[in-house]
């Protein structure tokens, strides 16, 4: 790993073993971009890359020279302004209404390590020597500001963070109309972009198109990341495939409405720009203030879609998640959301708590309703103290109960909404987002909390606190159940407004930070509405998160499917819940709804009394299983094999780091008459090691991987032998061992 510059061409050059980012100073002092892509020889001048040629009615710098004009030359973080005409990675609104700027390169500085962002989650490292960064000082020719371009670039991953700085030294006030992270003009169009689509109860499908000219993009502009896409998007090779090929992937770790958008010019450039939406964002910056972007992370494989899934699981697993829960293996755990809903008391919880005790469950969670008057989602967001209706002895009187049955007691909390039926509001009705003179909508009957305010962050840090400290509490889902729509910040100014979704989400992290640090030992799950803010950024303060409120295990092979093209598993919040499913009222086995849920954090959803001895008996066996192999489960290297975006039949596996150990899911939506034989080919494994497959027949990794193993073996009829393991929604796990 290095960063070189080269003074005599003003070149600057990143790689590790596997990339190169390669990009110069300009003739006119601002920033060429010359390639990002698989590591290439390191050369002082890769100069002859910068496109120079004459195009009627581009506009050229200086009078001089008709070839060179920036808009044909590929940049590194570009304005609409000095002739480039696409969209910019930033736009500065100086005080005269102009937003024409001329950053050029005025000084850098290299150093070993990386350091943290403040008030924003990154990746980071544990020693010096994990990463290298740069940082570049671009200077404005005429005003007293500069903007620091950060890059760092890992010695272990085909991987490069960046972040930006705007610092205004000048006398006068700036806005910000736009500041994008990242920036890549890439010299062809050649690529599908693949993005991650979908909505409540469907969230991160798999979605590809191939590029077109003109701009194509995912978003959120509704304050969270969001169900409907994800701060992520990837450019790949047309013939790139899970195993080989090209791509490219693009990474926000930011929790608040983003843009990630490709745009391709008519000379086949194409432009990647990730950032904060600029919609809505105008960031007033006085003399001596900054304004620092969230990070991007750029992870580049050759080697197909879950190579660049493998390395991203591995860094946000241990560069960017934190805490003691990193490493841990996660509790199995009992929710009772879908077993109650809000109709619980004290007697029902402890009935469901026994009953998970003797399956061997580890955690109970207690879910919504139980503070406040809360019988219904109409009242008391915000009045985070026991609903003494429900639970006479308090939260703490169950807690205590529940752990002496010898569970872990966690909690639900939606600290950001409030009921307007609360005392949090009677109290305080302009701590709400939006405009109080006119008419706020709501959701689910919440409204959001003004969490730009620091005083909203305070006072319910403040009310969480006195909880904490009460209650022996393990473990916290924390839940965010709306999206912003009218966003005003009550008694703060015009220019403030501008900046209230970031500052939203700033109170956010802020708040996270806040408890995270003081209660260093809970384990925190995010979750919105499932899957609203599943997103890097929440991931550095909650080590697992609520992947969707949809339980059916078939729907979930696409959603968990799909969330790992980024997400590691260790964060994927699965639960096996009842038959029929409470979203799609579909039966699924009892074993297919486990065989799901074990890739993932694991755990039930369900009322546990109501299953029979036998069903009981078998919930014993699954919690076993997932105890014994967890540490694998969380910490292995993750395959998908198969893809139920394509087909009938998904698999995926998991291998240890040692590649001794595997452990390998199948399943099959619909039975299919008379089908052939179904053979998936593993991967990972060692191809001279002979690996026990279940306990009962043994093959090298080389048949395992090259051959396969049958998956799905033909039943001709219920008359005939055969009938196990077959049927709709079938499933199978598969145990690999090294044979000694
Ligand atoms: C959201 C969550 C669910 C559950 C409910 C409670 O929908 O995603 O898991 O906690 O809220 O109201």
């Amino acid at each position: 790993m290095a960063i070189k510059f080269y003074e005599e061409n003003g070149q600057f050059h990143l790689y590790n073993e596997e990339i190169s980012y390669i990009f110069k100073i300009l003739k006119n002092g601002q920033l060429g971009h010359l390639y990002y892509g698989k590591r290439l020889t390191d050369i002082p001048d890769y100069g002859h890359l910068v496109e120079e040629s004459r195009r009627d009615m581009a506009a050229c710098p200086t009078e001089e020279d008709n070839f060179f004009s920036l808009e044909s030359a590929r940049q590194e973080y570009p304005t609409y302004s000095n002739g480039d005409v696409r969209y910019g990675a930033y736009e500065i609104l100086w005080e005269n209404g102009s937003s024409i700027t001329e950053f050029v390169y005025k000084s850098h500085r290299i150093y070993d390590g990386k350091e943290s962002l403040s008030g924003l989650p990154a990746t980071y490292v544990e020693d010096s020597k994990e990463a290298e960064t740069l940082e570049i000082v671009l200077q404005d020719k005429k005003e007293d500001v500069r903007i620091v371009l950060s890059y760092t670039i890992f010695r272990d991953y085909p991987v490069i963070t960046k972040n930006v700085r705007f610092i205004n030294d000048s006398s006068k006030k700036i806005t910000l109309l736009s500041a994008m992270t990242s920036c890549v003009d890439f010299p062809d169009k050649e690529f599908v972009m693949v993005d991650l689509a979908g909505a409540w109860s469907r969230e991160r499908n798999i979605r590809e198109h191939k590029l077109d000219y003109g701009v194509q993009s995912v978003h959120s502009m509704r304050g969270c990341s969001s169900h409907q896409f994800n701060p992520f998007l990837a450019l790949k090779r047309e013939h790139t495939d899970e195993f080989q090929g090209e791509i490219y992937g693009f990474s926000f770790v930011y929790s608040g409405n983003f843009l990630a958008q490709v745009e391709v010019d008519d000379y086949d450039v194409t432009r990647v720009l990730l950032g904060i939406h600029p919609n809505g964002f105008h960031w007033e910056l006085g003399r001596g203030e900054e304004f620092q972007t969230p990070e991007a992370v750029l992870a580049y494989s050759d080697q197909g879609m879950n190579r660049m899934s493998q390395v991203y699981h591995e860094l946000y697993r241990t560069r960017l998640a934190r805490g003691v829960w990193r490493d841990k293996v996660r509790p199995i755990l009992i929710n009772n959301w879908e077993a109650t809903y809000f109709d619980f008391n004290e007697e029902k919880i402890l009935a469901i708590a026994e009953v998970a005790k003797r399956i061997g469950v580890e955690l109970f969670v207690l879910d919504d309703g139980w503070f406040g008057k809360r019988d219904d989602s109409t009242s008391s967001l915000g009045d985070w103290y026991p609903h003494l209706g429900k639970l006479p002895n308090g939260v703490k009187g169950l807690a205590d109960k529940i752990r002496k049955l010898g569970l872990e007691f966690g909690i639900w909390i939606e600290p950001e909404s409030v009921n307007r039926d609360s005392d949090l509001y009677r109290n305080h009705p302009d701590w709400v987002m939006g405009d109080i003179q006119r008419n706020i909508s709501q959701s689910r009957n919440q409204l959001l909390l003004d969490f730009s305010k620091k005083e909203v962050v305070d006072y319910i840090y403040h009310m969480l606190e006195t909880l904490f400290d009460e209650v022996p509490i393990s473990y916290v889902k924390w839940d965010m159940n709306r999206n912003m729509a009218e966003v005003f910040s009550n008694g703060n100014d015009a220019a403030y407004q501008g900046k209230v979704r970031h500052k939203y989400i700033l109170g956010v992290y802020d708040l996270y930070d806040r408890l995270t640090s003081k209660y260093p030992n809970i384990l925190f799950e995010s979750c919105a509405s499932g899957g609203a803010r599943f997103d890097p950024g929440i991931l550095y303060y909650a080590p697992q998160g609520w992947t969707s409120d949809n339980t059916d295990a078939i729907d979930r092979l696409k959603i968990q499917y799909g969330t790992s093209i980024v997400y590691p598993i260790s964060c994927i919040g699965s639960h096996v819940s009842a038959a029929p499913n409470h979203q799609t009222f579909r039966n699924t086995s009892l074993q297919t709804r486990a065989n799901v849920a074990y890739f993932g954090t694991f755990g039930y959803e369900l009322d546990v009394t109501q299953m029979t001895e036998e069903e009981l008996e078998e919930m014993k066996e699954q919690v076993l299983f997932m105890k014994k192999y967890r540490e694998l489960i969380q910490k292995g290297v993750f395959y998908r094999l198969k893809s139920p975006f394509e087909g009938n039949e998904t698999a995926w596996m998991v291998v240890s780091k040692d590649e001794k150990e595997a452990l390998v899911g199948f399943y099959r939506v619909l039975q299919p008459s008379n089908a052939p034989l179904s053979r998936v080919k593993l991967k990972g494994l060692e191809e001279d090691v002979k690996y026990s497959v279940n306990g009962k027949t043994e093959h090298f990794g080389d048949e395992l991987m090259q051959i396969g193993i049958i998956t799905s073996d033909y039943a001709a009829g219920v008359w005939k032998e055969g009938r196990e393991g077959q049927g709709d929604y079938m499933s199978k796990l598969y145990h690999l061992k090294a044979v000694e």
